[in-house]
Order: C-alpha cells, then sequence, then structure tokens
C-alpha cells in the first residue's frame, strides 16, 4: 500500500507508542497546515544553522525555561542531537565510556567521531528483563581508573528507570569527564514536581531531549541542552557540530512545533495536563493491581511508562492477546511484560480501554514465569571507527564462535545494540543470529 493510502485508512486500533500527541494537535499552534508554513531561511525568518533573530529568541526563551546556558532545535531526532552532542565533546582517539543500553546512534558516534570505546554494564533486574540504573560505585571506580574524555549514558531508560544523574554527574566533574545524558524519553521532566529532576537540573553537562517520544510535538523535534557550568567548551562548538548533520533545509512547522510545545508545557493548562495524566494513570494502575497485573516502579520511577506484566501469561503473547483481541498495541515487549508509553496526549478513555483489556485478558493458571537472559560483556575487538567499510565474508552460524562481527544485532525498539561490527560473536549471540553471519576478515 502507497504511504498515502496508509495514512488515509483510519487506524482501526489504540497506540501507546511514540509519538505521544495521539494524533491530535495537542497545543494551539498558528499554524494549519504543513504547506503553508512551508518556507526556506527566507528574508527575515532567520537561519538554524547560524540564529540571528527568531529562531535565536525561541531558543533562548526554551532555554531560559530549562534554565541551561544553552537549548538547539533540532529538526531530525535525538539521533542527530546525539551525533552532534559527541562531534563537540569527543576527538579522535579519546577513550569514551558508554553505557551498553545506550541508543544505537552512540554507537554510530563512536565512529564518526573515532573516539575509542570502552562498555559499561548498567545493573540488570533479572525478574522484569530490563536494564536499570548505573550503578555509581562502580562508575567512580571505572572512572578513576581511566582517563575518559565522556560519559555517554541514556536516564531515563525506555521503561523509565532513572539513575542519579545528581551523583554520576559529582562522580564526572570529579573525574574530568564530560557527561553526556540521553534523556530522550525524558522531555516531560522540567514540567512537573511528580516526575524525577531532569539531568540538566542534576549536573549533567548535556542532556537530550526528543519532545515527540512523551512531549506531545510532532516526530522528529528534539532539543540539545547544554549545561550553564559546562567547563572548558566554547558553546559555538555545538553549534559548529549540529550543522555537519542537520539539513539546510529545517522545517519551519516542526521548528514552531517546538517552540510551541515547551510553552504549551511550561503553562498552567500544560502542567495541569500533566498532572491529570499521572492522576489517571495511578488511578489506572490501582484498579489493575487488583486483577494480577504488577507494574515495574522503584523509588524513582517514571510513572508515564507502563511496563508491565500479568500473571499466568508472558510477555510476548500478552503483546500478541492484546493486540488480536483488543486491537491494542504497545511499544515494546520482552518474554516477561509489555511497555504501554503514556506520554502528554494518553486519554482517560485510552487509559480505560487498556484497563478493560488487561482485565480480560486470557490467561493459563499452569504458566511458569521467566527470568530474562542479559548478553554478556562484550568483547571488542576492533573500534568502531576501524568498522566502517571493512572486508567481510558470509559464514555458517555454527563457524562463527569468537569471530568478528561485521553487523549490527539491534532490536528495533529499543534500538540497543546486543552485538555491534567489530565485536566478537559469543556463545549467547547464536540464538539471535540468521545462518549466514557476516564476519570481518
Ligand atoms: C533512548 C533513545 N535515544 C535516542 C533515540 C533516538 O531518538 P529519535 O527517534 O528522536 O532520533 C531513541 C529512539 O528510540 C531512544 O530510545
Amino acid at each position: 500500500m502507497s504511504i498515502i493510502k496508509l495514512l488515509n485508512k483510519k487506524l482501526e486500533r489504540t497506540i501507546f507508542t511514540t509519538p505521544s500527541h495521539n494524533q491530535k494537535a495537542f497545543f494551539s499552534q498558528n499554524y494549519e497546515s504543513f504547506y503553508k508554513n512551508d518556507f526556506s531561511e527566507i528574508e527575515g525568518f532567520d537561519n538554524l544553522s547560524c540564529p540571528k533573530s527568531s529562531i535565536l529568541m525561541a531558543q533562548g526563551k526554551v532555554s531560559d525555561i530549562l534554565d541551561t546556558k544553552h537549548t538547539f532545535f533540532i529538526t531530525q531526532g535525538s539521533t542527530t542531537a546525539i551525533l552532534a552532542a559527541m562531534k563537540a565533546l569527543i576527538s579522535p582517539g579519546d577513550k569514551v565510556l558508554v553505557a551498553r543500553n545506550c541508543h544505537k546512534s552512540v554507537f554510530n558516534g563512536l565512529i564518526l567521531t573515532a573516539g575509542y570505546v570502552d562498555w559499561f554494564m548498567p545493573e540488570v533486574d533479572k525478574e522484569w528483563g530490563i536494564y536499570t540504573k548505573i550503578d555509581i560505585k562502580k562508575l567512580n571506580s571505572t572512572l578513576e581508573l581511566n582517563d575518559y574524555k565522556a560519559f555517554i549514558m541514556t536516564s531515563p531508560t525506555y521503561e523509565g528507570v532513572n539513575s542519579d544523574i545528581k551523583k554520576i554527574s559529582e562522580i564526572c566533574k570529579r573525574n574530568d569527564t564530560y557527561l553526556i545524558v540521553d534523556e530522550a524519553h525524558g522531555s516531560l521532566y522540567n514540567f512537573s514536581d511528580e516526575l524525577p529532576d531532569s539531568a540538566i537540573n542534576q549536573g549533567a553537562d548535556v542532556s537530550i531531549n526528543s519532545l515527540h517520544k512523551t512531549a506531545g510535538a510532532l516526530n522528529q523535534t528534539a532539543i540539545l541542552n547544554i549545561n550553564k557550568n559546562i567547563r572548558n567548551i566554547d558553546t559555538n562548538l555545538f553549534q559548529k557540530a549540529i550543522n555537519i548533520f542537520q539539513t539546510t533545509s529545517p522545517s519551519y512547522p516542526l521548528l514552531a512545533n517546538i517552540e510551541a510545545c515547551i510553552t504549551y508545557l511550561n503553562s498552567k493548562n500544560g502542567k495541569d495536563e500533566i498532572k491529570n495524566l499521572i492522576l489517571e494513570i495511578e488511578k489506572t494502575k490501582k484498579e489493575l493491581k487488583r486483577f494480577g497485573v504488577e507494574f515495574y516502579e522503584d523509588e524513582n520511577h517514571d510513572p508515564t511508562k507502563l511496563f508491565l506484566k500479568k500473571e499466568g501469561i508472558s510477555g510476548y503473547d500478552l503483546s500478541d492477546s492484546m493486540y488480536d483481541e483488543f486491537k491494542i498495541e504497545d511499544e515494546l515487549n520482552n518474554s516477561i511484560g509489555c511497555l504501554y508509553l503514556c506520554g502528554i496526549g494518553t486519554t482517560k478513555q485510552k487509559l480505560e480501554k487498556l484497563k478493560n483489556a488487561l482485565k480480560k485478558v486470557r490467561t493459563n493458571p499452569s504458566f511458569e514465569p521467566i527470568t530474562a537472559e542479559f548478553q554478556p560483556f562484550p568483547l571488542v575487538k576492533i573500534q568502531p571507527v576501524d568498522t566502517f567499510n571493512r572486508n567481510f565474508i558470509f559464514i555458517n552460524k555454527e563457524d562463527s564462535l569468537l569471530k568478528i562481527s561485521n553487523k549490527m544485532l539491534l532490536p528495533y525498539p529499543p534500538g540497543i545494540g546486543i552485538l555491534y561490527p567489530g565485536e566478537a560473536i559469543q556463545k549467547w549471540h547464536l540464538d539471535y543470529l540468521n545462518n549466514n553471519v557476516e564476519v570481518i576478515i
């Protein structure tokens, strides 16, 4: 089916996925259609790669709201913001520590910057099959023993787990390491006391938000935030880095959407909307807990991310049944549970549907819960920068053990690599590989 036909068809299901606006203009924006507002940098319209008037003012307004040194508008998603942040801070040969649950764009950033990676394994929760926080003591000793230019991590995780960024930023500063926090899934944090504090407020040098994921803006809208206290770097370097990756024809509707989104979130209406959303989610959770539904929660969890499991059914089967029987689609699932993202556009009616379906979904009393297996520590044989454009051959899976992968093995979502190019194939990976394995020669 053509894209045009696809979009003209009525969607016969309820989606708890990104983007978060529920396919409705969520905040008022002074444009009626993309066409009416689609301009290039004509006279008086400013220039995103060197902003001097309206774009500079809009970025300044958002920067004041978020209390940053500078906030850059990005029209190509957090992916581009991550690449630009890495380019600004990492030079060829710099050692970089990267949390293994980072999005694949970080690996691509390592190829582009020629930074040398050491991977850092976050804590795991086997009962839920997810990565959780960064262990502070382990990070401290890793940073003290090595000389890293930057530490790159994700917080919150897809499932809403937040690490202690305040402590992590103190450790990073003490060790003269820049802290880049991929906060793609945490764009609402500045606008509610009931949500965790933002990474920038807690001392991260740089943070990245995807406004489409939770904050009701259109796909591809993102911001790159620089901390007021960042050390030894000229902010212009970030602009220079952004200009390498960002289009020279940015979409004005998207730029206006970023401005409108943050302005709305910062208004009384926006803050009330988040408050009501959290209230409705809490009510939904309370009721569902009486029906054998368990939610992932911890002391600093983002409540807008419903990662849940139900007694008597695996995560995979729950996902299938919710879709087949109730036409409800989750963002992602694993052997244990399903993730229903409740961004700012999640209505009471949508939550009601989810609740009713989860109550009714059929389960099996003899079902035995499974614990999840996690990937082993990666064995990096060739640094990311040296993996691009290598000669490779296809071999049988049985012969691939300890050979060097030329492929990214990456379930999407969440977009976290379980094997990257340049890493040795370990026994654990074999179950995930197809018969023909691409290995570097
Ligand atoms: C943690 C994380 N960071 C970055 C990205 C990339 O964001 P975007 O789609 O806005 O480019 C994603 C996308 O799923 C993500 O989950």
